[in-house]
């Protein structure tokens, strides 16, 4: 009789381990997709985006990251004489990191890889296969109007001239 109820005990305590590893194995791999699937549901990009002189008016060699929805934007003044404002989605066409700016190679710079891109975005260096995807942008008055779809960026200019 104490056998047989210590046998009851121990068969009660593996099946009680088993199930509590089953559960916390079941937490760990539910834990990480959680985050995923919200990725997955990401609000949709804007069409357009309007910048204000303080947002893009940058020094010539000089540049910043933005943000266009959920992803960066590289606004970068190429160095004087002859400075001109490009914008890019600042994002590594081989795994998705963000790129930089790097002013002293005056070249745009992927530290994941040590992928480097020129100043049209077009790749020097490294793994990424493509080129930056540029963005379109104009001037509507004072401020600058960004876009990745061109229809957008027109319909952007008529909307503020209307
Ligand atoms: S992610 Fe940029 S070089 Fe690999």
């Amino acid at each position: 009789m104490k056998i047989h109820d210590s046998h009851l005990h121990r068969r009660r305590f593996i099946c009680g381990m088993l199930g509590g590893g089953a559960t916390a194995l079941g937490v760990g791999v539910a834990l990480p997709v959680v985050p995923y699937a919200g990725n997955l549901r990401q609000e949709p990009l804007p069409p357009f985006m309007v910048l204000e002189p303080p947002d893009y008016d940058l020094e010539p060699g000089t540049s910043r990251i933005l943000m266009y929805g959920h992803i960066p934007v590289l606004l970068l003044k190429t160095p004087a004489p002859g400075s001109r404002l490009k914008v890019f989605v600042a994002t590594c066409t081989h795994f998705d990191c963000t790129v930089s700016y790097k002013a002293d190679e005056n070249r745009i710079f992927c530290a994941c890889h040590e992928g480097y891109y020129d100043l049209e975005g077009r790749v020097i260096s490294g793994p990424p296969p493509r080129p930056l995807r540029p963005f379109f942008s104009r001037y509507h008055e004072d401020r600058l109007i960004i876009a990745l779809e061109e229809e957008n960026l027109q319909r952007a200019a008529e909307t503020a001239a209307g």
